[in-house]
């Protein structure tokens, strides 16, 4: 590397100049002009939006820990991303760049994509969806799916995206807890080059619900729908012809009213509903576009994530489209056809802008730098990364491959539950530390405490907090107001004294300039490449088979993160490879293929503490082949031997 990206003596590295003359955000002020007027600094994030009602107050938290963002404001999301660019001229801009598994291309301006969102708003009326009603959506990366979720914001629907992989009963639960009536899904999708049939997987999970489900069918694989629609199921392209050319006025939405429903895995075997309202998502997912992401309307930005999860409703969709840029959606993987796709993908589109997964970059980086060298990737202004922590390797790698050194990367830190990024430098201010996300987005109070709650000394490792509300925040879980508390403002609040502090399940470290280190979940919740798994959830899909009668899951850190699962057989069973199958199958049932074991190693006990938990740092730890930790708190020490045995044998 050269001595500019080694930068200073701490590790840092400055944002290159070049990059820093035309950012939207360059000047260091902004962190204490934020702070001085907070909460008042967010209007600058609300007024990136087109309200049709001004707020009149731009956040009342009488009744904490649930906060009004944008009082009494009222907006639609559909609006703001869609008809709004008509009107200023850029109708022929390009909205949504799509590049499908099979090397196909679609492109929609932003006129087509008011055509089709408007037709597809129409179409859900007539099938009889109502506004509030929440509509699920089981699709791949294909375009119909942000046009369904623009449709439905127009109409003031909340969607639950529930991403593509996951199994009918994962679907089926879904739908049931948010109690759901409308189902849009598709025939099928490429997988691996293969046909997928996501439309079985789909009517698998409507026989399970007692409610009646309307559903629709995208036809993706180009076959004739007819004979696969039943009762109740009406074929996308029928919607759309049927309403050709049809607008509906877009519904205006209070500021608080629900935009989206996600489910997110927690400590329980439940998914939590996340509830986002509408005007303070927005504003925070339009304005960390802009102050981080750099998007500037004339950009073709591409964000690698899926839309099933949160980071491709805030970067793929609402915020990039709320600013009237260029998304890219790409449908396959970044090996298929080989291992130049992305880089392919970024030199034919010339993009300017590309926000991945560390899980991705280590995969790059294994690949080999030739696969970039051999592409042009001179377009680039800015690089992100989102997910899990990236390591100061991976991050200089990508830095200097990527981006040839002149390009920022942004660590963005933030959760589903927060709707926006929180923590990251950003791109035109800060200096960059390799593998440290950065101090918090100005107008985010972060925290990171001890047990008692009180701050850590720099250096020390804490829970990270937010003790102050943000507008991208939940408003609540769609299970109830109680478990919105419970989880996430029980642990370091003082009602009393009216402290409410959010707990984000991680663990961080903070430097002496503020910068946080994110080291990762102290909750039962692993990260598997970019998809967040309860361990509860895993396991109880595996103790579902008939001769299992324990399991721990724990996330194993490779160049992808996977799952290591261990399990205790019942009695007069084999520990052999036909129950491993079993164990495959049942988490592939229970949650979708995504969560299967990469391995699966039987024992006769499970490390537990003296009150009978579970260690999984211990397990983590032998997952990962790391020197375990402390041990003394053990009730069975015997049984560390024990499993390293197993381990070391499978190998
Ligand atoms: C982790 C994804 C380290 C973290 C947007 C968090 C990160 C969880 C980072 C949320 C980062 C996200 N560095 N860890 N830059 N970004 N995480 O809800 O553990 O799918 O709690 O949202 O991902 O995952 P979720």
């Amino acid at each position: 590397m050269t001595e500019r990206s080694e930068g200073k003596e701490n590790g840092s590295v400055p944002p290159p100049p070049g990059f820093v003359e035309q950012a939207n955000v360059s000047d260091a002020g902004i962190y204490d002009e934020f702070e001085e007027n907070w909460p008042g600094c967010w209007e600058r994030a609300a007024e990136l939006l087109d309200w049709y009602e001004g707020y009149d107050e731009v956040l009342n938290d009488e009744d904490a820990p649930f906060y009004e963002w944008f009082v009494d404001g009222r907006l639609n999301a559909s609006y703001n991303c869609v008809d709004r660019h008509l009107e200023s001229g850029r109708k022929n801009h390009a909205a949504l760049k799509w590049v499908g598994k099979l090397k196909e291309t679609r492109t929609y301006t932003y006129q087509d994509l008011h055509r089709e969102v408007n037709e597809f708003a129409a179409a859900l009326r007539d099938i009889g969806v109502e506004e509030d009603d929440v509509v699920t959506m089981y699709m791949p990366m294909i375009p119909e799916l942000p046009i369904a979720m623009l449709a439905c914001a127009r109409i003031g629907a909340p969607h639950s995206v529930v991403f593509a992989g996951f199994s009918a009963d994962a679907l089926a639960t879904r739908m049931e807890s948010a109690d759901s009536g409308f189902l849009i899904t598709c025939d099928g999708y490429y997988r691996r080059g293969n046909a997928f049939n996501q439309k079985s997987q789909a009517d698998n999970a409507v026989l399970r619900l007692d409610n009646e489900i309307t559903t629709v069918v995208v036809d993706r694989l180009g076959d004739e729908l007819d004979h696969v629609l039943g009762e109740g199921q009406y074929g996308y392209d029928d919607l759309i012809r049927a309403n050709a050319g049809a607008t509906v006025e877009p519904v205006e939405r209070e500021a608080g009213e629900a935009l989206f429903l996600m489910y997110t895995s927690g400590t329980t075997g439940e998914p939590k509903g996340v509830v986002h309202g509408t005007g303070g998502y927005l504003s925070h997912t339009a304005w960390t576009s802009k102050a981080v992401l750099d998007i500037k309307p004339d950009d073709t930005y591409w964000c690698s994530a899926d839309i099933g999860w949160i980071t491709g409703h805030s970067y793929i969709v609402y915020g990039p489209l709320a600013l009237g840029a260029t998304t890219v959606m790409y449908e396959g993987t970044p090996d298929y056809p080989d291992r130049s796709r992305v880089w392919e993908i970024i030199e034919r589109n010339s993009v300017d802008i590309f926000y991945t997964a560390p899980t991705a970059i280590r995969a790059f980086m294994k690949w080999g730098s030739e696969y970039p060298e051999a592409h042009d990737l001179s377009s680039l202004r800015l690089l992100g990364t989102v997910g899990e922590p990236i390591n100061p390797r991976a991050w200089k790698w990508y830095y200097k491959n990527i981006g040839n050194e002149n390009c920022p990367v942004v660590d963005t830190w933030w959760q589903t539950e927060t709707g926006g990024m929180m923590v990251t430098t950003l791109p035109g201010v800060g200096d960059m530390k390799p593998g440290n996300a950065g101090p918090a987005v100005p107008g985010v109070s972060v925290e990171v405490v001890d047990d008692a709650g009180e701050a850590v000394e720099s250096g020390e490792a804490g829970y990270l907090t937010v003790d102050k509300p943000w507008p991208g925040m939940l408003r609540t879980l769609h299970d109830g107001d109680g478990r919105y508390v419970d989880e996430y403002w029980r642990g370091f609040s003082r009602p009393d004294d009216d402290k409410w502090v959010y707990f984000s399940g991680d663990e961080a470290r903070i430097d002496d300039d503020g910068y946080i280190t994110v080291l990762g979940r102290v909750d039962d919740v692993i990260n598997v490449s970019g998809h967040r798994l309860g361990t509860m959830e895993v396991e109880s899909a595996i103790v579902g088979v008939e001769g299992i009668a324990e399991a721990a899951v724990v996330g194993s850190d490779g160049t992808e993160t996977s799952i290591y699962a261990y399990a205790i057989t019942e009695d007069g069973y084999d520990a052999d490879a036909s129950l491993r199958d079993e164990v495959a199958t049942a988490v592939e049932n229970g949650i979708g293929g995504f969560a299967q074991p990469e391995e699966v190693v039987f024992t006769t006990q499970l490390p537990k503490t003296r009150s009978g938990k579970i260690m999984r740092r211990l397990l983590e730890d032998i997952a990962n082949h790391e020197p375990l930790g402390d041990t003394s708190a053990l009730r069975n020490p015997e049984v560390v031997g024990e499993i390293e045995a197993i381990d070391g044998e499978e190998e």
